[in-house]
């Protein structure tokens, strides 16, 4: 499907983890990564340096059915030719650590469709995407397989909503209520009924995007009638700067916030704060290179 994309001008200039720009030159597949492949990145993979889960954890996976098991796997090397697969070694860990209602999303941007594919085949459904041209080329690679759940998670620019909608059954990124009227607007003429979370800034950064917990206070009371969005909850993402002393009482603001709203839902927690936004509740973590390793594509 072609992209729709709307004459409108660009949103302001965002932190380098929301650029939606095409990558010049950057292949979307490569062929599958084997252990090895993987092996470098995986070391650095801030799950490996993870605690053991607590007894009776529960599994945060996606997939229904599978969050009974307990206990962690036995640690084994990257290194250690014998060993599982770290793609799905990372996950089972995952699986494992999440605490009960709290689900994995799982980051695949700046990844090829071929890991996706393998995530997929270890059980994966919900993936994460923040470049609309990006997404497309995997989206078609992968659309022999059934129940993916995609969700949008980068900076969305008015001009690719419609394409953004068409392609995304969930946005995190809902950062104005002028984006909110436009996404509601399109989705009505497009019959889709979109589940939204609404960004939100706690710590003031002109650089950033996301409502102010002030203006989200404000905006609420016509956001909530914006059918047929259904905003499920509040997305946050941890400043560059906050040191992991700090990130609890951001997290617990969001969650206090949301509760405020009456929204059930957080989409909090990425590679290197995910422990602490799911102490705080959330009930998505967002993570790429805990899972995936390094992007092979930048941003
Ligand atoms: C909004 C958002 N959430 C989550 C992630 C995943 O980050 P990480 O690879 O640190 O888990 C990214 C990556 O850029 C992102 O932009």
């Amino acid at each position: 499907m072609a992209a729709a994309v709307e004459p409108e001008p660009p949103g302001p200039s965002q932190d380098p983890r929301w650029r939606d720009d095409p990558i010049p030159g950057a292949p979307l597949e490569s062929p599958p990564s084997t252990p090895d492949s993987l092996g470098s990145a995986a070391r650095q993979s801030p799950l490996e340096t993870g605690a053991p889960p607590g007894p009776g954890e529960r599994i945060g996976c996606d997939r229904p059915g599978h969050g009974s098991a307990t206990s962690p796997l036995p640690a084994a090397s990257l290194a250690d030719p014998g060993g599982p697969d770290p793609l799905e070694r990372r996950l089972e860990q995952l699986r494992h650590q999440l605490p009960a209602g709290t689900r994995l999303l799982a980051v695949s941007k700046g990844q090829p469709a071929a890991l996706i594919r393998r995530a997929a085949a270890l059980g994966q459904r919900s993936f994460a995407e923040s470049r609309l041209q990006e997404a497309q080329a995997k989206q078609e690679a992968l659309a022999d397989l059934p129940g993916l759940d995609w969700h949008f998670i980068g900076r969305l620019q008015a001009n690719k909503a419609r394409a953004v909608l068409r392609r995304f059954a969930t946005i995190h990124s809902v950062d104005s209520l002028a984006l909110a009227e436009r996404l509601a607007r399109i989705a009505a003429e497009e019959d889709l009924s979109p589940a939204v979370f609404l960004q939100v800034k706690l710590r003031p950064d002109p650089a950033k995007a996301g409502f102010s917990p002030d203006d989200l206070r404000q905006a609420w009371p016509h956001l909530r009638t914006l059918a047929p969005l259904r905003p499920l909850g509040l997305m946050t993402i941890a400043p560059l700067g906050l040191g992991p002393g700090e990130r609890p009482a951001l997290f617990a603001a969001c969650a206090a916030l949301a509760q405020e709203l009456g929204l059930a839902e957080l989409s909090m927690g990425m590679s290197e704060d995910w422990r602490e936004a799911a102490a705080a509740g959330s009930t998505w973590v967002r993570l790429g290179s805990a899972l995936f390793g390094a992007r092979s594509t930048p941003g």
